[in-house]
């Protein structure tokens, strides 16, 4: 967040009520009823679930709604299903089995279509192959993809075994794919030779090997080709390695074609995938979702925020390797029945219209992306857009960081030519699904605000001491019940699950956010107020970067911290003190990204690197961070507290210290 925005954002008092045209063919057409059924999803939780849930296969019904002991909670108890059973197998039997469930458009500007039936014979062709291979239910597969169709396919093919996934952004480096992989023990690796980004290709296969070199569970790799021998030739290990077409071309074995085609239920609690993501200690957690709560979660709010309709061709630009594209690309919208648009890469490339083609290109009618690149566009100007035709577009939405009213007033405009309601979405990798928006027939958006909690979310803006906060007064976000779609734990962590999130306010869930709510109960998120950073919507950690940054050989103590910035909400500022005989110069502060780009990925490389004799530190020794932080935005003069530092003549060093951009 910007600090002009925050000033934008507290003077806003705009309304923006949707059209009669869209409400007149809403499926929540106004306030009343939008309150209604908030109203009755906390009131008849298992009613309401009951009723919302009916489309989705459950093979046993469950026996207990709820059941809670704090950190651990269990929905639909009893319950059993096959979560791709709900994506594929049910629309094989209605119309939808020839309709397109997903339109990829390849960064080279190719195109594929796969229709319910072909992406339920593709899922079914991988489980199959996936179980000759030794993959049954418990185990764990590691899928380092990009945006290809085979990503949902590899996702929708553990889930059809019972085997837990987990995505590995493209963008993470070998050894942050390594140690995911090795703290879940993952059997089988899905990846592919290399992904398109920006004209040139991600080595993906090449990075995979580097890492299972390390990750001794690895048994078997499959490699889809999607750039070729050409451009990303793949040193293919034998007895290891084997190409994603001739896993598939292989016939299978009996059994496993069966347990394809027919698959087992699984328990509403069986885990379905753990996702990693960062905190505020150097490990990142292993986020477990299970199978019958998420699904739900995923389903109803697709439906709901996105109204998705038959007609709808629905965009989520986000990359599968994030909560965003399991729940928005795959879980939520598949299991609707709708037809997603799936797009590989870069939003600038060839130029910075590309979005904008593929919106005109195959009539995109619900856009959803992220404040970064809608003020990344705004930078690259309006004509791009203006050259396009986007008069398909009805619905947009926005997720990942707050939006600030500058671009969505932006984004309303020129993109959604005023006519299509806005969606500012806040949710978490934790939460598994959407819990604060506006659904877009129902309420009217203001610029800047989230909105509205969602059905069966209890969430509150608190002091320190739980109790509520007046209405425009600034607090923690929390949760006061358990939803259905909330983690149930972290990976192998328990007791991290448990201080991480729910002993800050006893019996409570802490966001990690700060909030504030208006006289209308709009929620206005503005963002971590705990020690992770939201850059460009990427969450880090900044004790991740600091023992990434101290495991390299000449730092002797690092500090991570943020800074407002205008494109990326949050700017990624290190300063470092090097071991004695290093120093302190341009080659170094090279190395030193470098080793950001080994060790987490390119997209976590830090956007200053500032070198420095010392830290600010209390006479304890701890490293006071809000002092950095002024530094890092360009205070000249401490605005708090300076009264426990241990030495005043750091500060003056490290203000007058060199500031070059890394
Ligand atoms: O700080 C909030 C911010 O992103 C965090 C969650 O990050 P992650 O788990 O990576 O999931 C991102 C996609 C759901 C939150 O704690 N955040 C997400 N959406 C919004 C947001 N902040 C403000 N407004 C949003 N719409």
């Amino acid at each position: 967040m910007t600090t002009d925005s925050i000033e934008s954002r507290l003077k806003e008092d705009r309304k923006f009520p949707p059209s009669d045209e869209f409400v007149k063919h809403a499926r929540v057409s106004s306030h009343a009823a939008y309150t209604t059924m908030y109203q009755r999803s906390l009131e008849s939780p298992e009613e309401f679930w009951r009723e919302e849930t009916q489309e989705l296969v459950f093979r046993e019904t469950w026996k207990t709604f709820a059941t809670w002991e704090l950190p651990k909670a269990q929905f639909f108890v009893g319950a059993k299903l096959n979560a791709s059973e709900s994506c594929l197998d049910r629309h094989l039997h209605t119309a939808r089995r020839t309709k397109a469930a997903i339109i990829f458009e390849g960064e080279p500007g190719d195109t594929r279509t796969l229709t319910y039936f072909e992406l339920h014979r593709e899922v079914v062709r991988l489980t199959a192959a996936l179980s000759d291979m030794g993959v049954k239910k418990g185990d764990r597969v590691a899928i380092y993809m990009g945006m290809v169709p085979e990503a949902a396919i590899s996702m929708l093919a553990c889930a059809r075994l019972g085997a837990t996934h987990s995505v590995v952004f493209g963008g993470f480096s070998a050894e942050a794919l390594r140690d995911r992989i090795n703290d879940l023990g993952a059997k089988v690796l899905l990846t592919q030779d290399g992904a398109w980004r920006r004209g040139s290709v991600v080595p993906l296969k090449k990075m995979a090997d580097a890492a299972v070199e390390q990750a001794p569970t690895i048994e078997k790799v499959v490699v889809l080709r999607r750039i070729g021998e050409h451009l990303a030739p793949c040193a293919m290990k034998s007895g290891r390695d084997m190409w994603w077409e001739d896993a598939l071309s292989n016939p299978p074995s009996d059994a496993a074609l069966k347990l394809a085609k027919h698959p087992e239920a699984f328990d509403a609690e069986h885990p379905l995938f753990v996702l990693y993501t960062s905190g505020s200690t150097g490990k990142p957690k292993g986020v477990l979702h299970t199978t019958a709560g998420y699904l739900a979660g995923a389903h109803v709010t697709t439906k709901y925020v996105f109204d998705v309709k038959e007609s709808d061709l629905y965009w989520c630009t986000a990359d599968v390797g994030w909560v965003t594209g399991h729940s928005y690309i795959t879980y939520g919208p598949l299991s609707c029945g709708a037809t997603c648009l799936m797009y590989e890469g870069a939003p600038n490339f060839p130029d910075p219209g590309r979005f904008w083609n593929v919106i005109e290109k195959h009539g995109v009618t619900v856009l959803y992306t992220a404040p970064t690149a809608i003020r990344a566009f705004i930078r690259w100007g309006d004509e791009f857009p203006q050259k396009a035709d986007l008069s398909s577009l009805r619905l947009l939405g926005s997720v990942g960081e707050p939006i600030n009213p500058e671009a969505w007033t932006w984004y309303h405009k020129v993109i959604g030519g005023g006519r299509c309601p806005i969606v500012d979405t806040w949710w978490q990798t934790e939460t598994g699904c959407i819990m604060l928006t506006t659904l877009p027939g129902a309420c009217y958006s203001k610029p800047g605000a989230t909105g509205l909690p969602l059905f069966g979310v209890d969430i509150e803006v608190v002091k320190d001491d739980n109790q509520p906060c007046a209405a425009n007064e600034g607090g923690k976000l929390v949760i006061r019940k358990p939803w259905p779609s909330m983690a149930r734990t972290l990976w192998g962590d328990d007791e991290r699950w448990k201080t991480a999130y729910w002993t800050q306010m006893p019996g409570v869930y802490f966001t990690g956010d700060g909030a504030r709510r208006d006289p209308d109960g709009y929620f206005w998120v503005v963002g971590r107020i705990d020690d992770v950073l939201n850059v460009a919507g990427h969450r880090i950690g900044t004790a991740e970067i600091e023992s990434a940054l101290v495991s390299h050989p000449m730092v002797a103590e690092a500090a991570a911290v943020g800074r407002p910035d205008e494109l990326k909400g949050q700017a990624l500022v290190v300063f470092v003190t090097l071991k004695s005989g290093h120093v302190a110069d341009k080659t170094t502060k090279n190395k030193l990204a470098e080793h950001i780009d080994r060790e987490i990925g390119k997209f976590a490389r830090p956007d200053s690197i500032r070198f420095a004799d010392a830290l600010p530190k209390t006479r304890s020794g701890k490293i006071m961070r809000r002092l950095l932080k002024e530094i890092a935005s360009g205070a000249t003069s401490p605005q708090g507290d300076t009264s426990t530092l241990e030495d005043l003549g750091v500060l003056a060093k490290l203000r007058a210290g060199d500031s070059d951009e890394a």
